[in-house]
This record gives C-alpha cells, sequence and structure tokens, in this order.
C-alpha cells in the first residue's frame, strides 16, 4: 500500500490459512485504512513492525498495540517507548508457516533492520529500487559512512529476492536484487567517495524533512501527535 503523497510504503502480510496478519512500515493517520483491510479479508493483527525510526512520518506501530493488542516490533537497540518485543538477527517471527527473519543493516538510522522473508526483502529505508539508491543519512543517528558499509549484508542474499523499499515514487516498479546490483546506483559504487558525494547531492536536492519534529519525538515517545497536523502531506 503506497500511502499518499510521503511515497511512504506500508506492506500488509496474511497468511490466509491461520489468518494471521502482519503489518509493516504503517503510517500514523492512514492505520485505520489498514485496519479496515485486515478486518475485510477477516484477518488478525499480530504484529506491527517499524523497519528503523522513522523521521518523515509518525509510526502507527503504538497505536495499533493499543487498538489490537498487536505486538509492536523493532530492532534490539531502538530508542523508543511503546515497543513490546524487541527482535535480533537471531529471532525468528512466524506468520503462519511462514518465517520472518531479521538482519541490522545502519546508516540510515542506527537501528534499521532488513525484514527477510522468503523471495523478499524488505529493506526500509537502506535500499531503495533502480535510480533511488538508498535513504538519506543526514538525519538523526544517520551515518554515511555506517550505512555504506552496511551494505555489505546485502551478500546474504540472492539476485532473485525482490526488493521491497520503504520508500519509491509512484508507479515504481519493485524488482529484485539482481537487477539492483546491476541499475541501482549505489550498488555499483566502489568507492565510500563516492557514496557520500551521491549522499550529498541528495541532501541537497530533497532538503529539509517536513514534518521531523513532529515525527522524531511522536516516535520516541509513543505518543499521537495533534490531529490537525497529522494529515498534510509529508
Ligand atoms: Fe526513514
Amino acid at each position: 500500500m503506497l500511502h499518499g503523497d510521503s511515497w511512504a510504503k506500508t506492506y500488509l502480510l496474511i497468511d490466509e490459512e491461520s489468518k494471521q496478519a502482519i503489518l509493516i512500515d504503517s503510517v500514523f493517520g492512514r492505520h485505520e485504512y489498514d485496519l479496515s483491510v485486515i478486518q475485510a479479508r477477516g484477518a488478525t493483527l499480530q504484529h506491527a513492525i517499524a523497519t528503523h525510526t522513522h523521521a518523515d512520518h509518525v509510526t502507527a506501530c503504538f497505536d495499533l498495540r493499543e487498538k489490537t493488542g498487536c505486538e509492536y516490533v523493532m530492532w534490539k537497540d531502538t530508542v523508543s517507548l511503546g515497543i513490546s518485543k524487541f527482535v535480533d538477527e537471531d529471532d525468528v517471527l512466524m506468520l503462519g508457516k511462514t518465517p520472518l527473519k531479521f538482519h541490522f543493516s545502519p546508516g540510515h538510522t542506527n537501528d534499521s533492520m532488513i525484514i527477510e522473508i522468503p523471495g523478499h526483502i524488505l529493506t526500509g529505508d537502506f535500499l531503495f529500487n533502480g535510480e533511488g539508491g538508498v535513504g538519506r543519512d543526514d538525519l538523526p543517528s544517520g551515518r554515511p559512512k555506517i550505512h555504506f558499509e552496511a551494505l555489505s549484508v546485502l551478500n546474504r542474499f540472492d539476485d532473485e529476492v525482490m526488493v521491497q523499499s520503504g520508500h519509491d515514487p509512484p508507479g515504481t516498479v519493485m524488482r529484485n536484487l539482481g537487477w539492483n546490483r546491476e541499475n541501482n546506483p549505489i550498488l555499483k559504487m566502489k568507492t565510500y567517495a563516492e557514496y557520500i558525494a551521491w549522499q550529498e547531492r541528495q541532501w541537497e536536492i530533497l532538503g529539509p524533512v517536513t514534518q521531523i519534529k513532529i515525527a522524531v519525538p511522536a516516535n520516541i515517545f509513543a505518543e499521537a501527535p495533534e490531529s490537525d497536523v497529522m494529515n498534510k502531506p509529508s
């Protein structure tokens, strides 16, 4: 599901047999819709997972937990309240018979993780598709050098896995990792000098993050912001 103008992607996984559901990177203010889809499918939300602490939008995870009793799941070192289950690389969450695994992938933030399900990697803002490159590293806890070095985590995955990114412009075709190895400018870079030059260009192009002063405290304290600031696109 692509939510509004923020280009933030929410992923909904439903196991048809057990009717269990998992939401990944659900966005506050749009999550009633996410819940209505789950309800219409006759499923129950088990886990609400955030790939990292978002700076551009408020996570819906804490409110989903409050409303449904689901687990709010994030990486083990995340500095936020409201999380009920911390995961690391030894954890496996089951969605029916489908395993979800977690791969530490810091740099965009220091709590970013890739979620692996068979045939797919949900990369958050650690990796986008094609020209999108990767997420910016100039936001709180972002570290370009760490992000560049952490790209080696992708060596764990075959060319065939699909890259399901956390953002990408509307209409972007999701591609597999092999295609990205050929076409994503970041994955073709050999040196950190190239990487940091690309990042600095992005920071200039993208400019300030509209909702950062609302999103970061709301995400850290697991508190809903005032309703009138939530309906503006980021
Ligand atoms: Fe992000």
